[in-house]
């Protein structure tokens, strides 16, 4: 098959680093991304697929706080599990970068240096509230007050979640810090640098009145932004954690999350390739790519590309792909309720993640949000994966190893390889229309008409060359035309049939002519009740991170501590102890769950020490433990006191005593 070759850049959105994420965050972005990509891949496209975790802000500047670690620390621990969640989703990143990456830093300073040259910069007063207590700059959304609009309590100082109206701190009644709930604000004027969005607006709106492809409430959305009317737009910060701003008179300041992440798109593109990159973002009649989800579609449509018009010379994404939102059975999700799905622990079922993947391609929520159903999950993949798509497979390749001598026969096939190339052809025409549910479905009624057709044609009874031929050759098909959204599976599928064929040239031939195959396997179980119970339990559960954790990430450069008083250190009750017993822990791959005798009791203490230490070489050895710590919970297990050890890069030792002394002493 001959496809005109394009250039495309598929972005999914940049998750927030310090959200794990839960299954509507994957559904409303980088699966429908990766999925894509995955597509665009095959029929030959010029294609990268880049993505990465948006990591500054005050979220983060006060969850370190909160957590008593440092910014740079808590992302590069959060960072890590973003990654092994969507590797094992196996979402075929090019690159996935991280906006505090010194990449990212270079390239958005001299960017906005640009827009600053070209005029659309411009300076202004913003009155921001200031928290006298916490002695920080309230953004966003650390502030609370009264709406002065439907007068809800809690509405937050960018946007009321009741009304939804677009707030102003200023304007908030009985405004509240949210860190320390301290009402002792200060509105403090102050000079900040703002994006001329009046200069840019005939651009931006001859631009989305040009774009007729995307999708109805990606273009309504952008219209009503317009039609409020463009303001200029407030594009730094007073906050540490961020990108320093590069101009004269603001080298106090940050750059404002909003302003920069989307940048992110661009460096992590050049960070993938330091000349390549500009085939896509320069090249004319390339083609880029956004996914993401409903409540980033104005960033995507307005304020970006102003910012891309502003700097000139890149070209404009092509197509915004606004995602609704998917909810979980009937409601929204809730961490706090444990309703929902948390990705976290998604490895630790017994479920391939192709089976995730299958099912919430239907829960793709591409034209209205979406639902995520346990039953409805389950009836899926017994019906539609297993019975259909899969037994066709496997009854087909076990029919052709058994009665054809593991061959598929020579024949020319018939009529019946024009029905299936209409039906290939449908599925590219939805995947072009970025319509990845009807893709699926398309998919599925392609092996749907293969079982009637073997029903139908009874080879069993019949030895009938041709048909099994055809049936044969549209495993390949199937396997082949799975791949974006079955990757695993559809590599198994062409490895049975011992083909080769790795992109989609070829699709349409039925090339597999007295071709001997390989042993065919199962390719899919059934869920039963029991399993489903068991999968609920564990991915309802949502991890809490603890300082520990965090504190156990490489600390590559750190920082001297300050001075203590005396007091301060007495304060703690460290003592040598004996350990026991341990075991590893079940769920964590870094923690091992030890009994120590520390004089007074036999404690337990959760310990990062899983791969440094068998848990044999640890029974009966002397260690030190801080023991009037808080008891905490480490991913399920109580931990009374923490085992100290020395961390040298990604060695970990555990502290021991010079001589032998009883369980209890006391270090001092
Ligand atoms: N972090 C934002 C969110 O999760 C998305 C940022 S997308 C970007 O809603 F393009 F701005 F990076
Ligand atoms: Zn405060």
């Amino acid at each position: 098959m001959k496809f005109k070759k394009e250039n495309r850049l598929i972005t999914a959105a940049l998750p927030y680093v310090n959200n794990v994420p839960h299954l509507g965050n994957i559904v409303g972005s980088h699966l429908p991304a990766d999925i894509f990509a995955r597509y665009c891949r095959l029929v030959g496209h010029n294609c990268v697929f880049v993505g990465g975790t948006d990591e500054h802000g005050t979220a983060t500047e006060v969850a370190a706080i909160q957590k008593n670690t440092t910014p740079q620390r808590l992302c590069d621990f959060y960072y890590k599990i973003h990654r092994e969640i969507y590797n094992w989703f196996n979402f075929s990143y090019d690159n996935f970068s991280r906006t505090s990456r010194g990449i990212h830093h270079k390239f958005t300073q001299s960017f906005f240096i640009k827009v600053y040259k070209n005029g659309f910069l411009k300076e202004d007063i913003l009155v921001l509230p200031f928290c006298k207590n916490c002695n920080r700059q309230l953004s966003d959304r650390y502030i609370e007050g009264k709406c002065p609009y439907c007068h809800y309590e809690n509405a937050r100082g960018d946007q009321c979640e009741k009304c939804s109206k677009l707030l102003d701190p200023a304007n908030l009644k009985n405004p509240k810090c949210v860190v320390c709930n301290s009402t002792d604000i200060e509105f403090k004027e102050e000079k900040h640098l703002f994006l001329d969005l009046t200069k840019l607006s005939t651009k931006l709106e001859r631009w989305i009145k040009s774009n007729k492809h995307w999708r109805p409430q990606v273009r309504n959305m952008a219209f009503a932004w317009l039609k409020e009317g463009l303001k200029p737009r407030c594009i730094t910060r007073n906050l540490k954690w961020g990108i320093k701003v590069p101009i004269k008179g603001y080298e106090d300041k940050v750059f404002y999350v909003w302003a920069e992440a989307a940048i992110g798109y661009i460096s992590a593109t050049k960070e993938w390739h330091n000349k390549k990159w500009k085939e896509f973002w320069l090249k004319k009649r390339s083609k880029i790519y956004h996914f993401i989800g409903k409540d980033n579609i104005p960033f995507h449509t307005i304020l970006f590309p102003a910012e891309l018009i502003a700097h000139k010379g890149y070209n404009l994404p092509y197509n915004v792909v606004g995602l609704q939102y998917l909810n979980f059975e009937g409601g929204k999700f809730s961490k706090s309720k444990e309703r929902g799905v948390f990705c976290e622990n998604l490895p630790n079922t017994n479920l391939s993640s192709d089976y995730w993947r299958f099912y919430l391609s239907f829960t793709i929520p591409e034209t209205g949000d979406t639902d995520f159903s346990w039953d409805e999950f389950k009836e899926r993949i017994n019906k539609e994966l297993v019975d259909n798509f899969g037994n066709f497979i496997n009854r087909v390749l076990k029919f052709t190893w058994n009665n054809f001598n593991k061959k598929i026969p020579l024949s020319k096939g018939d009529h019946f390889i024009n029905t299936a190339n209409k039906q290939i052809d449908k599925v590219i025409v939805a995947f072009e229309k970025v319509e990845l549910r009807k893709a699926m479905q398309e998919i599925l009624r392609l092996s749907d008409l293969g079982n009637k057709y073997f029903d139908k044609t009874k080879p069993w009874k019949t030895k009938d060359k041709t048909a099994v031929f055809n049936c044969a050759n549209l495993c390949k098909v199937l396997g082949l035309l799975i791949n974006p959204f079955l990757p695993a599976t559809s590599e198994k599928i062409l490895k049975m049939l011992n083909c080769s064929e790795s992109n989609w040239d070829n699709i349409k031939r039925f090339n597999l002519k007295n071709h001997k195959i390989n042993e065919p396997e199962i390719l899919f179980h059934k869920i039963e009740d029991c399993q489903i119970e068991e999968l609920k339990q564990k991915t309802s559960k949502v991890t809490k991170y603890s300082i520990e954790q965090t504190e156990t990430i490489k600390n590559t450069q750190t920082k001297p501590k300050p001075m203590i008083k005396y007091e301060e250190f007495q304060k703690l009750e460290i003592k040598v102890g004996k350990i026991k017993s341990a075991k590893e822990h079940p769920n964590a791959d870094k923690l091992l769950i030890l009994e120590v005798d520390t004089g007074d009791k036999l404690r337990q203490i959760v310990a990062g020490l899983k791969g440094h230490y068998k848990p044999e070489e640890l029974k009966g050895k002397e260690v030190i433990v801080l023991t009037n710590l808080e008891p905490r919970d480490l991913r399920g297990f109580k931990s009374e006191g923490m085992l100290l050890a020395a961390i040298d890069g990604n060695k970990v030792v555990a502290l021991t005593v010079d001589k032998d002394v009883k369980a209890g002493s006391e270090i001092k």
